[in-house]
């Protein structure tokens, strides 16, 4: 009799033990899933792109480095919303251009070309990149992003993504 309660005691506590792994592991799917999707999600997002048309090259001045802004419509789900940034072109005497990306590369705020110290500023922590893009002082490692551009049509277009 003492061996028969002692075996279904047994049953008892492993039948106990799969019905609480089941719904614990019921529970970490239903809840983890959602979590996970959350953020995970906008890191597998493609980045979308699109070629911006920033006019005419001879209006560009040779030698210098010009501020290029733009302004479009982004359609994110229900909502369009305008896009609005600038980029930086660096023209060159023998006419080839380069275009950067104006966020810097170590926090994301936008550097502004320094004509006087012939040197790209970031206002945020005072990062400073040389006219090439590369990092020369302050906390950015990494050069400014150089951007796809072709010309078409005596047009300078620039692959921006977003
Ligand atoms: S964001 Fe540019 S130096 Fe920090």
């Amino acid at each position: 009799m003492r061996k028969r309660n002692q075996k279904e005691s047994l049953h008892s506590k492993r039948r106990t033990f799969i019905k609480t792994t089941f719904l614990c592991s019921g529970a970490a799917i239903l809840t983890g899933f959602p979590l996970v999707s959350y953020f995970i999600a906008p890191a597998l997002k493609k980045a979308t792109g699109k070629w911006v048309d920033f006019g005419a090259v001879e209006k560009l001045t040779p030698g210098s480095i010009e501020m290029l802004t733009y302004e479009f419509m982004v359609k994110d789900g229900w909502m369009v919303l305008p896009q609005r940034g600038f980029v930086w072109a660096k023209i060159n005497k023998d006419q080839n251009i380069k275009v950067f990306s104006s966020t810097c590369t170590h926090l994301a705020c936008n550097v502004i070309w320094q004509e006087e110290s012939n040197q790209f500023i970031c206002p945020c922590h005072s990062g400073r990149f040389d006219s090439n893009g590369k990092p020369v002082a302050g906390p950015p490692t990494k050069p400014l992003a150089m951007l796809k551009h072709k010309i078409e049509q005596d047009n300078l277009l620039v692959y921006l993504t977003f």
